[in-house]
């Protein structure tokens, strides 16, 4: 199924819940709609394309063409010895998956239940969550590019997965547009229990399940980050800044209990932004229509009728604040449009 609408209404797209237009917007539910679209010359210069917009700010209307892959369905596509190869549609749920996987009783996404958005941007920016990333469960991404027009696939090692980061977001950006995602489940589960207060949460169900992380993810989720249909927000605002090592040894020093963690790369640190934010006492502050909410100080939320700009105000300031006390320069996690 095709749409194409003018100046389409993106309230509903973006779970900031900012109130804001598109000149263009096209849905499609099959790759070979996009292409056919493709040869009908209807790329123009400026495009982006949409997921669950939970990691989205917009900062005006949009001013060009906004491309949504609503490609539905879950199925099955393979099997070895340990694994089940599970392929989503970029328009599915992302939490829809996640469910599912757990029903099916195939290990590896429980950690990443709740997250917001759709499949097709999980391998974007690789998400991640409670000792999880993503690119671990990731085996293949089809796609489409946008050049040439023609479908395309690309391994797990092709993804170049990095903290929040895929080549998708560097080398292929506005270059392809994902339609579905593999992902390669474990048979027999390995539960990874090891992030901070998980392990105590899941223990309260008794014995550990598929579902009992789930629903333990879900738990501690919940009472941190807010309910975008309640309140708007795009999940944490900032990443977490990976420091050189000297640099987080100092502020070790200094500030005593600072969390800190390994960050995969040599001689680095990554920090908690979320803490540093804190410490410059932002926690709960309110002003106008946005905040920052009270349980998480990473997360940046709109009260009603907030407009992007008054987010990114926001978020400047936080900036500037957390550059002055502690010398390091917070990087937003959202992708701000316009
Ligand atoms: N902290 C504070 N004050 C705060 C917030 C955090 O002191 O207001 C401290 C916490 O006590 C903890 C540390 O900072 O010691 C880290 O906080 P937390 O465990 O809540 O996780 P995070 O680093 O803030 C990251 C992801 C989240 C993900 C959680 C859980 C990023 C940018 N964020 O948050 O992802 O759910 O870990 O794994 O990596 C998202 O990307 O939108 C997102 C929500």
């Amino acid at each position: 199924m095709i749409r194409l609408l003018d100046n389409y209404d993106l309230t509903a797209y973006n779970t900031f819940r900012i109130r804001a237009k598109a000149k263009k917007f096209f849905e499609f539910t099959e790759p070979d709609e996009l292409i056919f679209f493709l040869q009908e010359g209807g790329l123009p210069g400026n495009f982006f394309v949409l997921g669950g917009g939970s990691n989205l700010l917009l900062k005006n209307d949009f001013n060009g063409l906004i491309i949504y892959p609503n490609i539905p369905g879950v199925g099955e596509v393979g099997e070895d010895r340990n694994h089940i190869f599970l392929e989503a549609g970029a328009g599915v749920e992302w939490d829809e998956l996640v469910r599912l996987s757990v029903v099916f009783e195939l290990g590896g996404l429980e950690n990443l239940s709740l997250i917001p958005g759709k499949v097709g941007a999980a391998p974007v920016q690789n998400v991640g969550a409670y000792g999880v990333e993503a690119k671990e469960y990731i085996h293949l991404v089809r796609a489409v590019d946008l050049q040439t027009g023609q479908k395309v696939e690309f391994t797990n090692e092709q993804c170049r997965f990095g903290y929040r980061d895929s080549i998708f977001k560097n080398e292929l950006k506005n270059k392809v547009v994902i339609t579905s995602v593999v992902f390669k489940l474990d048979k027999f589960p390995e539960y990874n229990l090891e992030y901070g207060a998980l392990k105590a949460e899941v223990d309260k169900a008794g014995e550990t399940t598929l579902q009992n992380v789930r629903d333990a993810v879900i738990r501690i989720r919940e009472a941190k980050l807010p309910d975008p249909e309640k309140i708007g927000n795009g999940g944490s605002f900032f990443k977490n800044p990976v420091v050189n090592d000297d640099v987080a040894k100092k502020l070790k020093d200094e500030y005593k209990g600072m969390p800190a963690y390994p960050s995969g790369i040599d001689d680095k640190t990554k920090l908690a932004a979320g803490w540093l934010i804190d410490q410059c006492g932002w926690k709960g502050y309110r002003e106008g229509n946005v905040g920052v909410h009270s349980e998480q100080a990473l997360v940046l939320v709109n009260y009603g009728g907030a407009t992007g700009a008054e987010v990114v105000a926001l978020a400047e300031k936080i900036k500037q604040s957390v550059n002055r006390k502690f010398g390091i320069e917070l990087m937003p996690e959202v992708n701000i449009i316009g």
